[in-house]
């Protein structure tokens, strides 16, 4: 954009499309800290053609075209599957996403966490303490910890792991190392399968990484292994992942994130002993973090200059 071209923004206004998720500590601090900015809450839009920002989280598909001067989408999260979902919103309006230091300590320990349990055989240890038992035998599993998505939080999360002193490697395109983590290379897939005994999928959610998740992939990992999913439910072909704890290919399954979300109340993951389940939880955008970073963005819109974290339409992320 030419730097002669100044909007008039008085009138200009943010709105918050979110109807799955509360909006009220956004609004108060918004008022608190952007009183100059007008701010709207979808569905009540005083007047459409003046909306000139939207923060996104789940969206109804197709409404962005009501906004006819919306010259920026930022995505309430990490993800922005939700966004590219829908197919309507103009190719020149540009999308941005949030990365930002406490989502990533977020998933930093909720992952470890997650490692941890499993590693130290916690689940193992519950069952014995129910019966009053005292058994020393075998008090950790020894563990490699393979990072399917290298991208900014699947980085600190291999970078937190190996404080530990784990063995962490991940898969990126070419396989270069990646900030200290060794990577594999995509063609590379079978050997960083073979070596996964805990598998992390933190990638986003596009076309090619749908239902990656399967049987097919479970087999090339090593018997027993332990599968992690931080990253989205539809990453994990749901109907491959009993048979492959109840014939002991898989060992134990971390999920906070499903294909329906909340997880239906008959959903057989709910009661299986080998699954551990959390309410899409692992790492939750903290607004008074975030909105300073939308700002940022908004600002550098306002001025022509590069936005950060702007997402590759053509890649999904
Ligand atoms: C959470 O799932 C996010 O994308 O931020």
């Amino acid at each position: 954009m030419p730097a002669f071209f100044l909007p008039n923004i008085c009138n200009m206004s943010i709105l918050i499309i979110s109807p799955s998720r509360p909006t009220q500590e956004w609004e108060q601090l918004f008022a608190i800290h952007y009183p100059e900015e007008q701010l709207e809450v979808w569905p009540d839009v005083a007047n459409p053609e003046e909306v000139e920002v939207v923060l996104l989280w789940n969206h109804p598909v197709g409404i962005l075209n009501r906004f006819s001067q919306l010259r920026l989408i930022s995505s309430m999260g990490a993800g922005v599957d939700h966004i590219l979902r829908d197919r309507s919103i103009p190719a020149h309006i540009p999308i941005t996403r949030i990365v930002d230091d406490l989502l990533s300590r977020s998933m930093n320990c909720y992952v470890a966490a997650c490692v941890l349990h499993y590693h130290r055989r916690w689940a193992h240890f519950e069952n014995l303490q129910r019966q009053k038992k005292w058994d020393m035998t075998m008090p950790e599993k020894e563990v490699r910890i393979g990072i399917l998505g290298m991208g900014a939080l699947g980085l600190e999360v291999a970078k937190t792991l190996q404080s530990l002193d784990f063995e962490v490697f991940g898969l990126t395109r070419r396989g270069n190392e990646a900030g200290g983590v060794p990577c594999y290379a995509k063609d590379q897939l079978d050997e960083f399968l073979a070596k996964s005994d805990v598998l992390v999928c933190m990638l986003p959610l596009t076309e090619a990484t749908r239902e990656i998740l399967n049987a097919e992939l479970f087999a090339r990992l090593p018997m027993g292994a332990c599968l992690i999913n931080v990253a989205r439910g539809a990453h994990l072909k749901e109907e491959d992942l009993l048979p492959a704890l109840n014939s002991g290919q898989l060992s134990a399954a971390y999920l906070d994130v499903f294909q329906q979300e909340p997880l239906p109340e008959d959903h057989p993951f709910w009661v299986h002993p080998q699954i551990f389940i959390s309410p899409h939880i692992a790492s939750v955008t903290n607004p008074a973090a975030t909105i300073p970073l939308v700002m940022d963005n908004v600002r550098r819109m306002r001025k022509g200059e590069p936005l950060h974290y702007q997402v590759d339409r053509d890649q999904g992320y």
